[in-house]
């Protein structure tokens, strides 16, 4: 499976799409937006770094949906608030550009600009801007940008998605699955699937600095949120679950075993050290901050209603979680399972997380990692 093509986002505004099913990454990127401020100003107030003429930004990983430019509207406000207090009487020009692999639902964000740079230009006024946005698809983990040119890369929730599954998944010789039965790293898979997915996290993380290296300014900023962990093998995730209710629908002969013994998600959710290890190895950035945060599962879900019962309350948060999961695994999921499971594996998800929720409160570690070229 080649990730590029098929990794993307559930497109358009329907149902089970990102842009209707994204309000727990609303929630991580404001959560996270102090440590953007913090990395902006500290460049400007304890770094003397000024402003250029034009000031280009990057979201990389960008999805479609109403997350799609509220890091960028962040970075803008920052920006403003710290022009006011220097006195400018005018901003930089903005050149920001939204990226994501080719099968993101860029036409979507294209009908969403108008309507942001209304909302900037009654906001802001006539001091501030320009702003031009303009998309730019392709990996994060190749070259995207000319030499030199990016003042501010900005990426949530979208360098835990590794450039491929690791193919030491496999064993070379026999050509066995290490990791049969599960779909990532969980408690039943041996130590060589860790292995693995840490080394694929480290090759493409010291790719995705080494690049970024060449096309951002000295004094130049990264601020990244990703899902973490605390413990580095640590098992204990969402995707396991997922794995188990693949799994359940193997023993009842809906999905055939060997299609899941052969699937492995392209992901990795390192912990703060590996992180830190990579940035330091590869040399050109330096780490400025590095946060954790624990979020739970159903963190974004709309304040219950009044009529609400217990049990009906619990049902619509554990529906709320497998709506997200679906919206970000479905297309890659499709491609291994087809697609008539699909509402049956996610209603079975629905009620696992409805079960694991009543057994424990389910948390997870997210990192922000703010880091400065060199
Ligand atoms: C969960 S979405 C996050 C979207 C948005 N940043 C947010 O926080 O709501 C992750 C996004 O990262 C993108 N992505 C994953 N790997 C990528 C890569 N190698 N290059 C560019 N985009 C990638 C996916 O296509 C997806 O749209």
């Amino acid at each position: 499976m080649e990730v590029e093509q098929v990794l993307h986002m559930n497109g358009g505004v329907g149902q089970t799409s990102y842009a209707n099913n994204s309000s727990l990454q609303k929630v991580v990127i404001s959560t996270a937006r102090r440590t953007l401020e913090e990395s902006i100003t500290d460049q400007v107030y304890c770094n003397k770094v000024v402003f250029p003429e034009c000031l280009k930004i990057a979201d990389l990983g960008c999805s479609s949906g109403p997350n799609t430019l509220t890091a960028v509207s962040y970075i803008l406000d920052i920006i403003e608030a710290t022009c006011q207090s220097l006195n400018m009487n005018k901003s930089p020009a903005f050149q920001v550009f939204l990226n994501d692999l080719p099968g993101n639902d860029f036409n979507a964000i294209f009908r969403s600009f108008s309507s942001f740079y209304e909302r900037l230009k009654k906001e802001k006024g006539d001091k501030f801007g320009p702003c031009f946005i303009t998309a730019m698809p392709g990996s994060f983990y190749g070259r995207l940008f000319p030499d030199n040119s990016m003042h501010i890369v900005h990426s949530s929730y979208s360098l835990h998605w590794l450039s491929q599954v690791p193919k030491e998944l496999v064993n070379n010789i026999t050509g066995e699955a290490h990791n049969k039965g599960n779909i990532y790293i969980s408690e039943t898979s041996p130590p060589v699937v860790f292995k693995a997915y840490l080394n694929q996290f480290q090759k493409d993380f010291i790719n995705f600095i080494r690049y970024r290296s060449e096309e951002i300014v000295p004094g130049g900023i990264i601020v990244l949120t990703i899902i973490g962990s605390t413990k580095s093998d640590s098992p204990k995730s969402i995707w396991e679950i997922l794995g188990r209710t693949l799994n359940d629908m193997v023993k009842e002969n809906i999905i055939e075993a060997e299609s899941l013994d052969n699937f492995n998600m392209p992901l990795y959710f390192p912990n703060a050290e590996e992180v830190k290890r990579v940035v330091q190895e590869e040399g050109s950035f330096s780490v400025q901050k590095l946060n954790a945060f624990e979020m739970a599962w159903d963190a974004g879900f709309p304040t219950a209603q009044e009529d609400d019962n217990t049990n009906n309350e619990k049902h619509k948060r554990g529906k709320y979680v497998s709506d997200y999961m679906r919206a970000v695994a479905e297309p890659i999921l499709v491609k291994q399972f087809g697609e008539t499971i699909m509402d049956e594996l996610f209603s079975r998800f629905a009620e696992k997380i409805i079960e694991s929720m009543a057994q424990e409160k389910w948390q997870y570690v997210n990192l922000v990692i703010s880091l400065t070229k060199n």
